[in-house]
């Protein structure tokens, strides 16, 4: 029954997610042999050297690709006009998973945390750390419609505050000190009278908090008892199911961590998971057939309702207070602050978004987000951040 490992045979592509596909040569062994192979490759065990380390620290790079939208008339929009925006980037980094603190549990499941480390990748970039791009100021903005809520003597001084800090509705400042973290002296004041408003103190930054975090204790299930449960989230922070949404459907837990699913997909499987980044669980449905690198594939995307507002889709009712369609309210997990998720370029979202902007080009090739599979056994190398 030793199938030799060397058979099983590891690739990868980068295809705006980066996926690895494990193969096994056909030609020698029948088909009840592979799946049984596959299984026990596919199993989380100590025991197991490959799968093991294949699980724990994913051999392969991942790619995160930041785009700027550069405001291009910050002046004229202060006087009512519509934003003009010009793209800028990618400003691309490598990504570097590694899982630990791993405790395996009893009934078959393990809990780890996966640690995170980005390092800038110039070659792959379009431009580098110390471009400059100009856009809306969310400190700002966010302190505004917070602001709304408190007492007028304080809101008059935090007025105050901006103008002494020179801190307006735009930013202008080099892309890695907006991916990254700036000091700024609002920083420490907000923090000081909006306690809890920013999630540290010290730096500001898009990703401030992301480089050397983890993702959160998340506890899955090893397939040992059942292998279609591989990989499959438990608990998440001790969680079985969240509580920052208003229906009880939006806060499940659903599927996987969004890197490995389990093998054996069909045209009629799903991808779900959860994102601790998105602060709820997706599911993404078949498309279409493929082909990279010799290596068939699966196209699994995201359905247009993945977004929707509860009077276009009822599902999502729980995901509301809503806009139009195809933007997520993430501030019940954003420290309240008016943070939206949408796809690049409000691709899949109501067409009048666009009006609001100019310079926004939506395409499915573009903008939509997908996962290419190897169907019998995949590992993902992590969805888009959409923040
Ligand atoms: C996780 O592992 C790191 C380093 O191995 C250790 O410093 C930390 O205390 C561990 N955390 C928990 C919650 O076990
Ligand atoms: C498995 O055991 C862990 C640790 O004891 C526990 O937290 C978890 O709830 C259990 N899960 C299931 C599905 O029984
Ligand atoms: C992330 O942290 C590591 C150190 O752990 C550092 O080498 C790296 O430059 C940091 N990346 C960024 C983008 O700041
Ligand atoms: C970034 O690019 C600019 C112009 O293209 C160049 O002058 C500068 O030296 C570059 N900076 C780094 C850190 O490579
Ligand atoms: C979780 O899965 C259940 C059952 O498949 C589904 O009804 C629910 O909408 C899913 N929730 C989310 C947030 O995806
Ligand atoms: C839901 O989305 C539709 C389409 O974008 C929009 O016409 C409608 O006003 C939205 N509903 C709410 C409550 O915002
Ligand atoms: C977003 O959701 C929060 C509650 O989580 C709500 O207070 C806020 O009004 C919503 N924002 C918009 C613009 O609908």
């Amino acid at each position: 029954m030793a199938v030799d490992k060397s058979r099983v045979a590891v690739g990868f592509m980068v295809a705006g997610v980066l996926t690895v596909a494990f193969g096994v040569v056909l030609t020698f062994v029948g088909p009840m042999i592979i799946d049984d192979q596959i299984v026990k490759n596919t199993v989380i065990d100590p025991q197991n050297d490959l799968s093991y380390t294949m699980w724990k620290d994913i051999p392969v790079p991942f790619f995160m690709s930041v785009y700027f939208f550069n405001v291009l008339n910050p002046k004229e929009v202060l006087k009512g006009e519509k934003p003009m925006v010009e793209q800028r980037g990618p400003y691309v980094y490598r990504k570097r998973c590694q899982k630990d603190n791993i405790t395996f549990h009893p009934n078959d499941t393990v809990s780890y945390r996966e640690y995170r480390k980005f390092f800038f990748e110039p070659s792959m970039s379009a431009g580098n750390e110390s471009d400059v791009v100009t856009i809306p100021n969310m400190l700002v903005l966010g302190a505004a419609v917070m602001m709304e809520k408190l007492p007028y003597a304080v809101r008059l001084m935090i007025s105050a505050t901006f103008k002494t800090f020179k801190e307006g509705p735009f930013l202008t400042k080099t892309v890695g000190e907006l991916m990254w973290g700036y000091d700024s002296g609002l920083v420490d004041f907000l923090n000081k009278y909006l306690p809890g408003m920013l999630p540290s103190s010290g730096k500001f930054g898009l990703f401030a908090e992301f480089n050397n975090s983890n993702t959160g204790l998340f506890t899955i299930f090893t397939g040992k008892d059942d292998i279609k449960n591989v990989h499959r989230v438990d608990s998440w922070n001790g969680l079985t199911e969240l509580s920052n949404w208003g229906t009880r459907q939006c806060n499940m837990i659903n599927g996987t961590a969004g890197q490995m699913w389990p093998p054996f997909m069909t045209k009629e499987s799903t991808l779900p998971f959860y994102s601790p980044d998105a602060c709820r669980s997706m599911e993404l449905v078949y498309q279409r057939p493929g082909v990279m690198k010799g290596i068939p594939l699966y196209r699994y995307v995201a359905p247009k309702t993945l977004f929707a507002n509860g009077t276009d889709y009822a599902p999502n009712e729980g995901f509301c207070p809503c806009r139009q369609s195809g933007l997520l309210n993430v501030s019940s997990c954003r420290h309240n602050s008016p943070v939206f998720i949408s796809h690049p370029h409000f691709f899949n979202a109501d067409p009048v978004l666009l009006d609001y902007v100019q310079g926004l080009h939506p395409t499915e090739e573009e903008h939509g987000l997908f996962i290419d599979i190897h169907p019998v056994q995949v590992v993902n190398g992590g969805f888009p951040t959409l923040t």
